[in-house]
């Protein structure tokens, strides 16, 4: 059975654009995500707020965070790697925070230039100082389901680092498919051992869109009954620190398979289109979503 609505989390403004080669005026996200809002997003990640040497791309966080236009429906959420992040966040006002681990120490370590053991202390005194602040904190894993650098990744590793994650008192766990090497049968397996060995309230799928298998591992999620999921409109991003990440699973494609199948999402289709328009325009390629790939043809 499907269920009757999901929750689409936007992550396109801060996954999209941190891994393109053309950096966006700070003017451009700022109309962009103002049309994201209009679409009906109940959840945008807007930014991340890292080492501008690293993320060259997403460096103008309290820029953006200071000028869009924030519908009181929509939670506002940027990513935080550590304390000095945080702090970043917190004096723009988000509504949530998102940390991130990898259930691969190699990954870990080009992403964020410490292994495992080392992050979970710098993440333990986010999560809590975000509590005390009054936000919300979700949690991401990623390479859950493969590392660019160490291969296929034992279950009990995602396991492991989830658990620790949701005892640091995150809010959501989302688990990444960092370089889009899911398939359905495996993302099957691991939400059967997760959904045996941990409990959680909230947990979010993010699939990467590389070997083009994202919608059907949405579809094998959904049977699982989540009724979350992270996606880019058109499907702009990936991993910097990841070869062969390419985008996220498209908005808009989600978005059209849901809503053929009776699943409400919320969003309005014609207003994401014109926003993948609009992005697109200030980029030098056309976005690969299917959608826009019609579009694009129109
Ligand atoms: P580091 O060099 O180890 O940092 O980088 P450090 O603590 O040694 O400090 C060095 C300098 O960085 C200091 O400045 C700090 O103040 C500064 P200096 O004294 O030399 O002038 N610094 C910062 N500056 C700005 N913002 C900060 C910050 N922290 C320290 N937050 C660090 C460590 C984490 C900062 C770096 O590795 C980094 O920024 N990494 C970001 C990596 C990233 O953004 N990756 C992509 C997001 S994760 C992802 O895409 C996966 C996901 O989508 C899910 C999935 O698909 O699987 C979420
Ligand atoms: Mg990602």
């Amino acid at each position: 059975d499907l269920p009757e609505n999901v929750t689409i989390k936007e992550v396109g403004p801060r996954d999209g654009l941190q891994n393109e080669p053309v950096e966006v005026p700070t003017e451009d996200k700022i109309a962009w995500i103002d049309r994201l809002s209009e679409a009906g997003y109940s959840y945008i990640e807007f930014s991340s707020f890292v080492h501008p040497k690293w993320i060259p791309q997403l460096k103008d966080a309290r820029e953006v965070a200071a000028s869009i236009k924030r519908k009181p429906s929509t939670t506002y959420a940027a990513l935080v790697p550590n304390m000095k992040g945080l702090e970043g966040a917190l004096d723009t006002g988000v509504d949530e925070v998102s940390v991130f681990m990898s259930a691969s120490d190699t990954h870990n370590r080009k992403n964020i230039n410490k292994s495992i053991e080392e992050t979970y202390p710098v993440l333990g005194e986010v999560v809590s100082e975000a509590k005390k602040a009054g936000k919300t904190v979700r949690g991401y894993v990623s390479t859950v389901f493969g590392c660019p650098y160490e291969g296929d990744i034992p279950v009990h590793q995602v396991v492991d680092v989830s658990q620790r994650l949701l005892d640091l008192g995150i809010d959501e766990l989302s688990l990444g498919d960092t370089i889009g090497v899911a398939d359905p049968k495996q993302v099957d397996t691991v939400l059967t051992e997760l959904k045996q060995q941990l409990s959680f309230n909230d947990l979010a799928m993010h699939f990467h869109n590389t070997r083009g298998m994202a919608l059907a591992n949405v579809l094998v999620s959904l049977q699982h009954g989540i009724t979350t999921f992270d996606s880019s409109l058109g499907g702009l991003g990936g991993c910097p620190y990841a070869k062969g990440a390419s985008g996220n699973l498209a908005t808009d494609d989600l978005v059209h398979m849901l809503h053929q199948m009776g699943v409400q999402t919320g969003l309005d289709l014609e207003k994401l289109e014109e926003a993948a328009l609009f992005i697109q325009s200030k980029l030098n390629k056309t976005l690969p979503s299917h959608q826009m790939q019609v579009l694009n043809k129109e």
